[in-house]
């Protein structure tokens, strides 16, 4: 299914990456805005192949009794998901494995995400992520100096992609005055089928629900405000490859289960203000030697 072309928060991107002011205004409103053709086709292509080699070089350093090792022991799972800070982790699908850790199919299609410091780590994602247009669009929302924290590449596997319940980016990276945003680039074309994004336009103005907080090797969840989200209200965001879906740090949403045959390969990238206030207790803490880095 291809997006609708009159939804409010979709608009064709600028060359620069700079909004201009009625895709601002409709940003203020809904909380999330579409950018069609950010990426050009060939860069989605160099992206996704990149991924291939990484994903090639991990097979063959790797043995797959360790790696469901570090999916099922909660323990060693917890240590392999926060040195993944300043790393590159390797997180699978939880219906990849068999109860006798094998794994059900092809390692390439079994992966949920590779996280969270590509854009720090591997030369390809990084020249993606600190690209002069990334930064121009930030700056025209209100980041002056706009630092990346965090970059995802999320499968969304074909028939085994899971589900991923509505949130607030806000409730994993916890700043203030100005709150995180989201950068959701469509390396195929995502549609209602293949689990696209969904959200509820407009209650970003809502407080935040939940904090995710890491208490010294600990993990905790922190519920602030217990009212559920009203999924009735939630729209799906198809985005067409090459779209950019920016998301306010408090913009509620998710994505459903993906059981068709397509995959829904993305990049995501999460910034925030430099000024602005880290707090101490995210759970991503990038070691000292290994801040962040401005844009
Ligand atoms: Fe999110």
């Amino acid at each position: 299914m291809q997006p609708e072309n009159n939804q409010p928060w979709e608009f064709d991107a600028t060359p620069s990456g700079t909004l201009i002011p009625k895709m601002r205004q409709s940003f203020e409103v809904y909380g999330v805005l579409i950018l069609r053709n950010f990426v050009s086709p060939y860069v989605c292509e160099a992206l996704k192949s990149r991924m291939s080699e990484i994903l090639a070089d991990f097979k063959t350093r790797n043995r797959i009794t360790d790696i469901f090792s570090i999916q099922t022991n909660n323990h060693i799972k917890d240590r392999y998901f926060l040195n993944s800070t300043g790393d590159i982790g390797f997180f699978f699908e939880e219906e990849a494995f068999d109860k006798d850790g094998k794994l059900t199919i092809d390692l390439e299609l079994s992966l949920n995400k590779v996280s969270h410091a590509l854009h720090d780590k591997d030369p390809v994602f990084e020249e993606f992520s600190y690209h002069p247009k990334i930064k121009s669009l930030l700056v025209s929302l209100g980041y002056r100096q706009p630092q990346l924290v965090q970059s995802m590449y999320i499968f969304k596997q074909p028939h085994i992609g899971g589900i991923v319940g509505y949130h607030q980016d806000a409730t994993y990276l916890y700043t203030e005055p100005m709150p995180p945003i989201g950068l959701w680039f469509a390396l195929e074309d995502a549609t209602i089928e293949n689990g696209c994004l969904w959200g509820i336009p407009g209650q970003h103005n809502e407080p935040l629900r939940v904090r995710f907080k890491r208490e010294g090797t600990e993990l905790r969840h922190q519920v602030i405000d217990a009212t559920p989200w009203n999924e009735a209200k939630a729209v799906p965001l198809p985005a067409t490859k090459g779209s950019l879906v920016i998301l306010h740090g408090y913009f509620p949403h998710g994505s459903y289960s993906n059981r068709s045959l397509l995959s829904r390969h993305a990049y995501t990238l999460h910034a925030i203000e430099a000024s602005s206030r880290y707090s101490p207790d995210n759970w991503l803490q990038r070691p000292k030697e290994f801040p962040f880095r401005m844009m």
